[in-house]
């Protein structure tokens, strides 16, 4: 079975995107399910058919469905939520507020991921096409699994004992309502559940992430963050979407020095996500709205790829903590030799070696440090990255 994940900004055509590879993996033979975790449905909007909170007949082969956010946390979070407003109202909080501090932000859409799990088990579908919330929201949301299982780890299995020793005793001597059996089963089984499907997610043979964009800048830089933290956190991206380019054709001077940012912003594009495929659609002279709409932009997208085969093998960005030193190590498998050159403005890091350029964003860890030198060994190049002399003092 094969998951691909749509991702990017606000409004770049996420949606789009991923209908139209929904129906072209159907067309190919494949039983195909489309759906989105965004709360915000619009699949429905793009197929101009209704679509269900379970999978919906949208043409042969293909299904979609429009996640129902408020049920998925009722079927998954019910027992805990309970627990925890009870445990917010002994200390005064109101009921309305208790209720809403109960759900994480981010859980809406965990527990629609979790979905993913569910039909993999099943076995149901060949391809399984996820049409994300925008990038801020699913990088939350793809690194969650990491922080529950954390907590998981080190409060749950110790506390459990704990507390149904105390509860053995004297539940009354406490101020607060102490979980019951239910609660914790109830969190296991999540935690279990959060485990396996982050397996599925950081599986390249199972899962590709594909960032959608449109060539303008602030889109390409909040693309860029989010190609760094996928790769932080082990997810494996195969290609960048270009959407929305204007085509040759569009000859109006008004729209002359868009043409040109365009352009200039594609090369970047080139510069900025290594090895991973670059597809790039037009921007059509009307909104793609039904099947025939998205059937063009599927042909215009992949021609005669295969939407659901692997596009690109590229090996994520490592880092690496030695000493008090981090390494910053990136695949560039065509480089051999060249002079290296590092310079850093603000969080982004331009790299040049030879005649190759990428572009990258540091994630937090790095953004505060200073780079200090790289080397490049069988096609690695290691960047070293030192605290600045300002933090050496404070920490001294
Ligand atoms: N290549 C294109 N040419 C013309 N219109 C397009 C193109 N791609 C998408 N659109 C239109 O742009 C609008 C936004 O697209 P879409 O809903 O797919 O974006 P999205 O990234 O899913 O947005 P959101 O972040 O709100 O979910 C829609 O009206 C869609 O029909
Ligand atoms: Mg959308």
């Amino acid at each position: 079975m094969r998951v691909l994940l749509y991702t990017g900004k606000g409004g770049v055509g996420k949606t789009s995107v991923s209908a139209a590879t929904a129906l072209k993996a159907a067309e190919l033979g494949y039983r195909t399910l489309v759906m989105s975790t965004d709360p915000a449905h619009s699949l429905s909007d793009s197929f101009a058919q209704p679509i269900g909170s379970e999978p919906t007949p949208l043409a042969p082969n293909l299904w979609g469905m429009e996640i129902d956010p408020f049920r998925e946390i009722e079927n998954n979070w019910s027992t805990v939520k309970d627990y925890l407003v009870t445990l917010f109202a002994s200390q005064g909080i109101k009921d309305i507020v208790a209720e809403e501090l109960s759900i994480l932000p981010g859980m809406d859409e965990l527990f629609s991921l979790l979905k993913i799990r569910q039909f993999y088990e099943q076995g149901a579908y060949d391809v399984i096409i996820v049409d994300c919330a925008p990038t801020g929201a699913t990088l939350r949301l793809l690194h969650f699994p990491e922080m529950i299982s954390w907590y998981m780890r080190r409060f749950f299995p110790v506390q459990r004992k704990i507390v149904t020793t105390i509860r053995r005793f004297r539940e009354e001597i406490f101020s607060v309502p102490l979980p019951t059996d239910e609660v914790y089963e109830t969190m296991e089984r999540l935690y279990k559940r959060i485990g396996e499907m982050k397996a599925i997610l950081v599986d390249p043979d199972i899962t590709s992430i594909r960032l959608v964009l449109n060539p303008e800048k602030m889109v390409l830089e909040e693309t860029r963050r989010a190609f760094t933290y996928l790769n932080l956190f082990g997810f494996v991206c195969d290609a960048v979407i270009v959407n929305k380019v204007l085509p040759e054709e569009v000859t109006d001077r008004y729209f002359a020095e868009w043409k040109a940012l365009q352009r200039r912003y594609l090369e970047e594009v080139q510069a900025s996500f290594g090895d991973l495929a670059l597809l790039t659609v037009r921007f059509y002279d009307r909104e793609v709205v039904g099947l025939d709409a998205l059937r063009q932009m599927a042909n215009d997208l992949y021609g005669d790829r295969n939407p659901t085969e692997l596009f690109a093998k590229s090996k994520p960005i490592r880092i690496v903590k030695r000493g008090k030193d981090y390494w910053m190590e990136l695949h560039l498998p065509f480089v051999s030799k060249g002079d290296i050159q590092l310079h850093r403005k603000g969080d982004e890091l331009i790299v040049r070696v030879g005649t190759l350029k990428r572009h990258l964003v540091l994630p937090h860890i790095l953004a505060k440090q200073e780079p200090k030198g790289a080397k490049l060994d069988r096609g690695v190049l290691a960047i070293r990255f030192s605290p600045t002399e300002e933090d050496e003092q404070r920490n001294a």
